[in-house]
């Protein structure tokens, strides 16, 4: 009975040990090569995210380091429905150099398991060494970069050297997206003053113009201080309202 119990706990903590290790990577891949983009295409809701992937040159970059890495990958792949939900000019209004940190905030040189994520500390460091935190809660992780978070849930790839999770919203660093304090956001008019831009600032898109949308957004909007919530819907109006007026342009 003793000797059960001992063989029992000794099991346990091995088990448990394995947990808590860092993946050194020494597993062998276990079905076959990783192919990012035939990982992705079979998703088949990712077209937005490969095509920035491809842009950028990353999803080069990757692939050929996937078939030499001993660390392995984490890949957060947004849908297209969470670029869809973006601002129109959240994205176009990026430089080139912007999106390529966009899309290295996505990629994280190392392979977590989801299991892995949940006892992970924090901050995590992306490709684009800005870092995400993970908090674990039972066996479900949010991920989280200050702006944005949510739960990861579908696995669309799970072995070394790739794991690829998918994010139903685009993960929105703070360095690019946030305000630099984002809960001294007093009033939702100073979100206009010159000095708290919270888009990009090269986006080709001027600030000043006013637009309907923002304004409809900006007026009546209840103190909602908690994470700055206000500021974070009337900057989402004031872009999507830019976006419309140059689809308007445009068309
Ligand atoms: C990866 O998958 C894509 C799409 O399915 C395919 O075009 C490409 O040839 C594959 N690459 C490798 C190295 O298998
Ligand atoms: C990737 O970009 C190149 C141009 O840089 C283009 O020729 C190619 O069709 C693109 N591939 C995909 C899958 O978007
Ligand atoms: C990766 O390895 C596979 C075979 O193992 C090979 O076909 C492919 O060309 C390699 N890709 C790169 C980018 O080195
Ligand atoms: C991430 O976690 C670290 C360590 O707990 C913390 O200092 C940091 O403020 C967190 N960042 C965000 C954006 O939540
Ligand atoms: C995880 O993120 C989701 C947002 O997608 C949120 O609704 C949920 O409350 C978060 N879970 C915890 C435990 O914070
Ligand atoms: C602004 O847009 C013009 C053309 O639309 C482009 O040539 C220029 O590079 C853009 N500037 C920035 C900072 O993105």
């Amino acid at each position: 009975m003793a000797s059960n119990n001992v063989a029992l706990i000794l099991l346990t903590l091995t088990h448990f040990l394995f947990l808590l290790a860092p993946q050194t990577g020494a597993q062998p891949a276990a079905s076959g090569p990783a192919n990012l983009t035939g990982t992705l295409e079979l998703g088949g809701q990712y077209t937005t995210f490969i095509r920035l992937l491809n842009e950028t040159q990353q999803i080069i970059q990757i692939q050929s380091q996937l078939n030499t890495t001993t660390q392995g990958f984490t890949i957060f792949a947004p849908t297209d429905n969470a670029f869809q939900i973006l601002p129109s000019g959240a994205i176009n209004g990026l430089t080139v150099d912007q999106k390529v940190k966009l899309v290295l905030y996505h990629i994280i040189p190392k392979y977590y398991t989801l299991t892995d994520l949940l006892t992970v500390s924090n901050p995590v460091n992306t490709e684009a060494s800005w870092g995400l935190n993970f908090t674990g809660h039972g066996n479900q992780v949010n991920v989280s970069t200050g702006v944005v978070e949510t739960a990861l849930n579908n696995a669309l790839r799970e072995h070394f050297p790739l794991a690829v999770y998918e994010v139903d919203v685009v993960l929105l660093p703070l360095e690019l997206f946030g305000t630099k304090s984002p809960k001294s956001a007093p009033s939702p008019k100073s979100t206009t003053s010159p000095k708290s831009t919270p888009f990009p600032k090269s986006s080709n898109t001027s600030a000043e113009i006013p637009s309907p949308a923002a304004e409809a957004d900006a007026a009546p909007s209840p103190s909602h201080s908690k994470n700055g919530a206000a500021g974070m819907n009337v900057r989402l109006g004031i872009v999507v309202g830019l976006g419309l007026i140059c689809m308007g342009a445009m068309s």
